[in-house]
């Protein structure tokens, strides 16, 4: 196998060519590589674009779709809620998000294609027809998102990027939450957790310097008042088992 072309999951800067878009995405690159470059596609890269391809959406794909998730994929009205849940894991709190809000569409976002399978595998088996998962990078969702194309969003647990210099990496930017906020409807929300005191930290602070109002914070979840309405995810059950409290903030675009 050459070893310039790259292994499955292998993060690579690659343009990825995507419909008209605004000038932002011209600046602006996904890190990741392009599927059809495998050269030894595994079982779930096979599935993304084989039997689920009516449900998923590799690099290539998704981008066609921006601006038109409503009218060409869910084909459903202009005012119906469409939700997102970036970096779905595994998939549980995917699946019961578009099992129990079967009047809303989900899209999950997930970069890794084994966890991807599995979210809209487990959707699908929980009966709901209402959910699609795309395999991109979340840094960059304008270039699958048109302005007020979104409604509620779900950042659950992302990578925390401890060392310092890997600190750009993090999903939480000020540019990444002014382009959220652009993407959402007014009136939606963005729930976050993490277990990492850190990035919280980090998040709490960049939030109160958006656009957006922070109307919950809690530096302990499963001791709060919204721990009743709390779905434990995969990787928040492995952070609950090692006694680390959860942190959660939900920020609002006003009306
Ligand atoms: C720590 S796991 C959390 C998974 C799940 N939300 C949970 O709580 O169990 C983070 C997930 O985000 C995905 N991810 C990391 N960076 C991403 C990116 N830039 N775009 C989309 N997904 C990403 C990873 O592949 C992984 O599945």
């Amino acid at each position: 196998m050459s070893s310039s072309l790259p292994k499955e999951g292998q993060q690579i800067e690659g343009p990825v060519e995507s419909n008209k878009s605004p000038s932002t995405q011209e600046k602006r690159r996904p890190r990741l590589s392009l599927t059809r470059n495998l050269v030894n596609p595994n079982q779930y890269v096979l599935m993304l674009n084989g039997e689920y391809s009516q449900w998923a959406f590799d690099e290539e794909r998704a981008p066609l779709n921006r601006g038109r998730w409503r009218s060409e994929v869910f084909k459903v009205s202009e005012e119906h809620p469409v939700d997102l849940e970036i970096g779905t894991g595994n998939g549980f709190h995917f699946a019961h998000l578009a099992c129990k809000n079967k009047d809303r569409a989900l899209i999950g976002i997930e970069i890794k294609y084994k966890p991807l399978i599995q979210s809209i595998r487990r959707a699908l088996r929980g009966g709901a027809e209402n959910a699609r998962i795309v395999r991109y990078d979340a840094s960059v969702l304008e270039h699958l998102f048109a302005d007020g194309e979104l409604n509620n969003v779900y950042i659950h647990h992302p990578d925390p990027w401890p060392k310092k210099r890997h600190w750009k990496h993090r999903l939480i930017q000020d540019e990444f939450l002014l382009t959220l906020w652009r993407l959402m409807r007014p009136g939606s929300f963005v729930d976050f957790k993490t277990d990492s005191r850190d990035y919280f930290e980090w998040s709490i602070e960049k939030f109160k310097a958006s656009p957006f109002q922070v109307t919950r914070e809690t530096w302990d979840l499963h001791n709060s008042e919204w721990s009743g309405e709390n779905f434990v995810t995969h990787f928040e059950r492995i952070f609950i088992s090692k006694g680390l409290p959860i942190h959660y903030a939900r920020l609002v675009k006003a009306e």
